[in-house]
């Protein structure tokens, strides 16, 4: 995404004739953005040689899990619809791990009949089910046994995962009782211990602590891991002042752990794969001056990106042409839906703003379009991929008769 001659451009098609050509709001990837994301990504770790197991959560769109079969990389699912659409797009069942805290008999009974890589059970209730699959089908599963690891990851408090309060996982006391329990069974193997204490984490820090608790308890438990998957939640930028995760510190962390431990390290990366790759075009419908505020009314909203309403989760919004700054004035960016939290951003320095202007919102390649609903009966936008100068349409806008 860049600027030329004062026009946004996503490769070499300008976000002013994407509109023109699909109307808004639009989604809008870079094919080129995912490529090098997962080069980087591969790049940063490729002295351990992991298993990088794409977050479907943070974007199930096909054409982009296709590039991401493309690019040799598995799926971290974590419900039956994830599973089916990793599948779908040819992603090798050998290269699926299934997490969750909820996953239904039924999922566990597909699960184990595809021969997934891994079910990274969340309770030894979910245990249970699976040996129960696995007698009755007369064979031997394999899972991983996620501990909930009770570091503060220093994140969202919404998106924190990791903390003894949260729902995810089993405590060390109970994770070694799990193992304890389930070592000798003749239907499982229990061959990982996973991991995954929340999202956009910034510092290498929580990772550092996450390694040495994994430590200990593979100490105490005496047992032998096959794998060790450490979930995902690497940061990206949103802004300037966030700063970037030390993918080298996270490294060498991960080599030193590994000297120790002759596990494969799996990841699950999903928003520092896709966050950065798309952004949301949109067109202002009305604007509206208050005295203390000029509020910019969107025809995005909501419901087609959560994320700002959510977690109060700030995006850049940046102008698909250029004009004069305007100082000294309190843009508010909201949608048309009928919330007070439908907003997108307050910027008291931005420039001339006009009806029917574009804007992009920037980094919603993440948590985005599969976050968005009809709420407020408004149809689900579509999805673009850019090609350098090619456009695919890789989601239509839904039409509004199909939710009527
Ligand atoms: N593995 C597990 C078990 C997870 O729960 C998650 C995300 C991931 C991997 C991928 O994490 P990532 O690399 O994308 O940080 N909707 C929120 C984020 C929720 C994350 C849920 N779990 C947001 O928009 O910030």
């Amino acid at each position: 995404m860049k600027f030329k001659k004062n026009k946004l451009y996503i490769e070499n098609v300008s976000a002013e004739n994407i509109v023109n050509k699909f109307g808004s709001p639009t989604y809008c990837y870079s094919l080129k953005k995912l490529k090098e994301n997962i080069k980087n990504f591969k790049k940063n770790f490729k002295r351990i040689n992991p298993l990088i197991c794409f977050s479907v959560k943070s974007n199930s769109n096909d054409y982009i899990l296709k590039e991401i079969k493309l690019s040799g990389l598995g799926a971290d699912v974590v419900s039956m619809g994830e599973l089916l659409k990793a599948l779908k797009n040819g992603i090798s069942a050998k290269k699926i791990v299934f997490s969750g805290v909820g996953k239904s008999y039924e999922e566990l009974e597909y699960a184990i009949e595809k021969k997934i890589l891994l079910i990274n059970c969340e309770s030894e209730s979910e245990i249970f089910d699976i040996e129960k699959i696995a007698k009755k089908k007369r064979k031997i599963v394999d899972i991983g046994i996620r501990l909930n690891p009770d570091i503060d990851a220093k994140t969202i408090n919404k998106i924190s995962t990791g903390k003894r309060e949260n729902k995810f996982g089993l405590t060390e006391e109970n994770f070694l009782k799990c193992i304890k329990k389930f070592k000798n069974n003749k239907n499982l193997k229990i061959k990982c211990l996973s991991v995954h204490i929340g999202s956009q984490i910034c510092s290498y820090k929580p990772y550092a602590k996450m390694l040495s608790v994994i430590n200990k308890v593979i100490k105490k438990s005496k047992h032998i891991f096959e794998y060790i998957d450490v979930g995902g939640g690497m940061g990206i930028k949103y802004s300037n002042n966030t700063k970037s995760l030390n993918y080298k510190k996270y490294n060498s962390l991960l080599i030193n752990f590994l000297k120790k431990n002759k596990s494969k390290i799996i990841f699950e990366p999903g928003r520092s794969i896709i966050g950065d790759v798309a952004c949301l075009l949109t067109k202002v419908l009305h604007i509206k001056k208050t005295k203390n505020i000029n509020f910019i009314i969107l025809d995005s909203a909501m419901n087609d990106f959560m994320r700002p309403a959510l977690y109060n989760a700030n995006h850049r919004i940046i102008p698909s042409k250029k004009n004069k700054l305007v100082n000294n004035l309190n843009h508010e960016f909201v949608g048309p839906i009928c919330e007070t939290t439908d907003k997108f951003g307050n910027f008291s320095k931005f420039q001339k703003i006009n009806k029917g202007d574009i804007f992009a919102i920037l980094d919603v390649g993440a948590y985005g379009m599969v976050l968005s609903s009809n709420y407020n009966l408004r149809a689900k936008p579509a999805e673009i991929l850019v090609k350098g100068s090619s456009l695919k349409v890789i989601t239509k806008r839904q039409m509004i008769n199909k939710i009527i």
